[in-house]
């Protein structure tokens, strides 16, 4: 149904550590940096390929690298900056979009201050980062914004994700698929995924 859980074991045992409020600063944003790579193997698990003719130190032969045009990252900012890094750890060609939205505490809805952006994402494949899909409504903003830039091939992936905003997420941009570590039990009444991990932002960043 377009959602994928990522229940790697390494993955679910940093998530623990992570959820952990006694967790540091510093210790969650080395885990989430860790927990990223993993993410990122999964979700390019079935990007296509086409083959390069090279020659080895013995041989010429057709060999297998990405096909098409440089994969790009967007981050929703602030805390999918923590998901990033570890992204471009593995895939270090990778272009980078920022897209700056921050959800309004009291009404939730998403407040858009910043969009920077690669000029031609059409031609490319755009994995969006965050690692909480709570309401939903930053997410499916940051959507928006890069489909009215020409983009038509996306992925989101998240670290936790609560079913209602999988469910409105879905409603708004049915063609993307979501990859996520855990989809939690349900959101409290200020929003906050349950059981989850708090604000991610505030503990990476304070
Ligand atoms: C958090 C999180 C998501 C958003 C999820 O960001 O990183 O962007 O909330 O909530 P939603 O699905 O209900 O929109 P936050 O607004 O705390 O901004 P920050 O990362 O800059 O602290």
């Amino acid at each position: 149904d377009g959602v994928t859980v990522i229940d790697h074991p390494l993955v679910q045992h940093k998530l623990t550590i992570m959820r952990n409020k006694e967790t540091s600063t510093a210790s969650f944003r080395r885990l989430l940096r860790e927990i990223s790579t993993l993410l990122c193997y999964e979700v390019t698990r079935h990007l296509d390929l086409t083959t390069m003719r090279i020659e080895t130190p013995l041989v010429e032969m057709d060999s297998p690298i990405l096909e098409g045009k440089k994969l790009v990252f967007a981050s929703i900012l602030r805390a999918g900056n923590g998901l990033l890094e570890g992204m471009l750890d593995l895939v270090p060609a990778a272009r980078v979009a920022h897209i700056g939205v921050y959800r309004d505490h009291e009404t939730l809805m998403p407040v858009e201050y910043y969009f920077k952006a690669p000029e031609d994402l059409a031609n490319r494949l755009v994995i969006v980062v965050d690692p909480m899909l709570a309401t939903g409504n930053s997410a499916i903003a940051a959507m928006d914004q890069l489909k009215k830039r020409g983009a038509s091939n996306i992925r989101f992936l998240c670290l936790l994700a609560a079913p209602e905003g999988i469910e409105r997420f879905r409603a708004a941009h049915p063609d993307i698929p979501i990859f996520t570590a855990s989809i939690d039990s349900h959101l409290n009444e200020q929003g906050y995924i349950v059981p989850g991990l708090g604000d991610a932002g505030d503990r990476m960043y304070g």
